[in-house]
């Protein structure tokens, strides 16, 4: 298939399937990226009353950066995957201190800071600063694999990441690849990537055919489950400290298959809590 009608038929189908997210309303980096990095392991729709939240909470980066880690943890609760939120805190305080509050633009920056990956820094830079690296997550892979790469297995992002950036470049400069200026931004061309991707393209199994295919792991029953198990009893102490004893009692009446020792020592190495004597904080 051509880039050109390639573009045609996502372009179409987003006229009149584009979803509305708060965070497409905004161009503040740090915004884009509180939301970039809840969006990293959590569905959509989960994120959704979280972003509110937390933006209510923390409203800026200065906020966050000087955010006690207990009020942040108790806004994180119910989006998992908790070493996210102490991450993004961690960015926060960089960019405030080694940048003057100056949120960087630059990628290979973006890239250096704690939860920020390629595919946030490239995020990131578009949707704040309109930057044109192309970048892809798991429903944009999906979307190249379909166009550009079907019946094949076992295919890696640095194959198609080049048809993506040929596409990027395409909407921008429309002479070189196709006469029509589509007349769309970076940001409009990713979120039509996104919306196809996550609706279109959804059931189909095509990201297996992807070498970077994961599936996430159930939660129910999962390490993470049993970590989150600890994360909440803590957060609901007076002062947020239990001892190793309740804390293993709590974590066999839940039925947890695992050593306890491992999951404080997942959590202490995350930097999720601290131990104290014979107990444990956060
Ligand atoms: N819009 C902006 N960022 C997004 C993301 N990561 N997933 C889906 N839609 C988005």
């Amino acid at each position: 298939m051509t880039i050109s009608a390639f573009q045609k038929t996502i372009l179409d189908w987003h006229k009149t399937n584009r979803r509305n997210m708060p965070w497409r309303e905004t161009k503040d980096p740090y915004k884009i990226l509180v939301s970039e990095v809840m969006l990293q392991q959590t569905q959509v729709a989960r994120v959704i009353p979280k972003y509110q939240e937390f933006l209510k909470a923390f409203p800026t980066l200065h906020a966050l950066a000087k955010a006690p880690d207990k009020k942040l943890l108790l806004v994180w609760q119910g989006l998992g995957y908790w070493e996210r939120a102490l991450a993004l805190k961690e960015t926060a305080k960089r960019i405030v201190k080694k940048y003057k509050g100056i949120f960087p633009k630059d990628t290979k920056v973006l890239e250096t800071f704690p939860g920020i990956g390629p595919y946030t820094a490239r995020a990131v830079a578009c949707f704040a600063f309109g930057k044109k690296e192309a970048f892809m997550d798991t429903n944009i892979r999906r979307v190249y694999l379909h166009f550009f790469s079907p019946n094949r297995k076992n295919v890696p992002d640095k194959e198609i990441l080049p048809i993506a950036q040929k596409a990027m470049d395409a909407i921008l400069y429309p002479n070189s690849y196709d006469r029509r200026n589509h007349g769309i931004s970076p940001r409009e061309w990713h979120y039509a990537l996104f919306d196809y991707g996550a609706t279109v393209l959804k059931d189909k199994k095509i990201n297996k055919r992807s070498k970077h295919y994961t599936k996430q792991s159930r939660f129910t029953g999962s390490f993470r489950s049993f970590r989150t198990k600890v994360m909440r009893f803590l957060l609901d102490q007076p002062r947020q400290t239990a001892t190793k004893h309740k804390l293993e009692k709590l974590l066999k009446t839940s039925g947890s298959p695992y050593a306890s020792e491992k999951i404080f020592a997942s959590l202490e190495k995350d930097g999720l809590i601290k131990k104290k004597g014979a107990s444990y904080s956060l």
